[in-house]
């Protein structure tokens, strides 16, 4: 009894076996063999390393950050700005601005970040070169950066961020890296998150309350 059951799962595995090795062999139908040698010959060289994240990116544009001794990606922001170029409109004064609709240009801008003693829009903006963004200190930073802002004040923050802790990565682990930026998830406006409701209200536990 036992050796017939036995002699039934060898045979099966036999079977099984020669199922596998017929069907991997129809899929390395074509140039590969097998999946391994598809996955090394299909993958780009990057830096030595041969796999990569470049096909998760698609048409993202990107700019490169060099802190320290990290190096990665970020994604572009200038091209996602509305109301860029800024001196579109700042280059002429309110009396020129033809539309009731420019003059209003930002009202729905309203600061909610540090206190009013600390922080206004000329901390960050610079009346004299609308186009770029400002540190404290005064020097000019292009808006594809502007986490050199955030960096002022934020460093531990910045510190995770730089290498990898806080924030998300938008490619898979296989360089390049590509990290969101400040501004990816914080409004600089409003850089505070609202409390929400879970998607889903647990009702058992609700119930359970009771
Ligand atoms: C459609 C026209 C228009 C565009 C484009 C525009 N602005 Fe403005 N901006 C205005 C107007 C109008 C005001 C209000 C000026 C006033 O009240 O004196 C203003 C005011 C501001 C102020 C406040 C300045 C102050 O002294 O109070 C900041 C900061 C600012 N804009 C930044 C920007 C930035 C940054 C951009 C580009 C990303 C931009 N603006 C693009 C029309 C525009
Ligand atoms: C903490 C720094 C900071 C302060 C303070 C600040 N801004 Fe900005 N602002 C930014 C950054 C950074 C961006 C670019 C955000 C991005 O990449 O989307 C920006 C973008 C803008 C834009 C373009 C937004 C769009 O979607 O078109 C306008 C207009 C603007 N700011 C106006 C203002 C005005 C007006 C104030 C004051 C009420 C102000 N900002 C205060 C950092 C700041
Ligand atoms: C000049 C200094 C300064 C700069 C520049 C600055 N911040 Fe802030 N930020 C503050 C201060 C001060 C607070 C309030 C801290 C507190 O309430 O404990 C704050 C608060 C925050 C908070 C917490 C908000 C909350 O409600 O919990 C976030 C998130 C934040 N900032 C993100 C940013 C980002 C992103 C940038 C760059 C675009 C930036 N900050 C630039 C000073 C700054
Ligand atoms: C992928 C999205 C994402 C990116 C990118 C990101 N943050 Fe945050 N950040 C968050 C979330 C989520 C929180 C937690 C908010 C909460 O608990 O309400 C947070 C919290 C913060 C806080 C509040 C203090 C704290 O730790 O709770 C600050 C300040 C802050 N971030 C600054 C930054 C700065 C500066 C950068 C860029 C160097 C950045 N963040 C990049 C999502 C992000």
């Amino acid at each position: 009894m036992m050796s017939k059951q036995y002699i039934r799962i060898v045979l099966g595995g036999v079977f099984l076996l020669s199922l596998l090795c017929f069907s991997s062999c129809k899929h390395g139908e074509g140039e590969y063999h097998n999946i391994i040698d598809k996955i090394e010959a299909e993958s780009v060289d990057y830096h030595g390393v041969s796999v990569s994240s470049e096909d998760f990116l698609k048409d993202l544009n990107t700019v490169e950050v060099v802190e320290g001794e990290h190096t990665f990606l970020i994604p572009e922001r200038i091209g996602e700005i509305r109301s860029f170029a800024c001196t579109e409109c700042h280059t002429k004064p309110l009396s020129d601005m033809s539309s009731e609709e420019q003059k209003k240009a930002h009202w729905d801008i309203n600061l909610v970040h540090a206190a009013s003693g600390t922080m206004n829009c000329a901390t960050c903006h610079n009346g004299n070169d609308m186009d770029n963004l400002k540190s404290l200190t005064g020097l000019s930073v292009n808006f594809n950066l502007s986490h050199q802002l955030c960096s002022q004040c934020h460093a531990p923050q910045f510190e995770d961020w730089k290498g990898g802790a806080h924030g998300k990565s938008v490619s898979g682990w296989a360089p390049p890296r590509v990290s969101m930026t400040c501004v990816n998830c914080h409004n600089p406006h409003k850089p505070g998150f609202d409390a929400r409701w879970p998607a889903r209200f647990n009702l058992q536990k609700e119930k359970e309350r009771e």
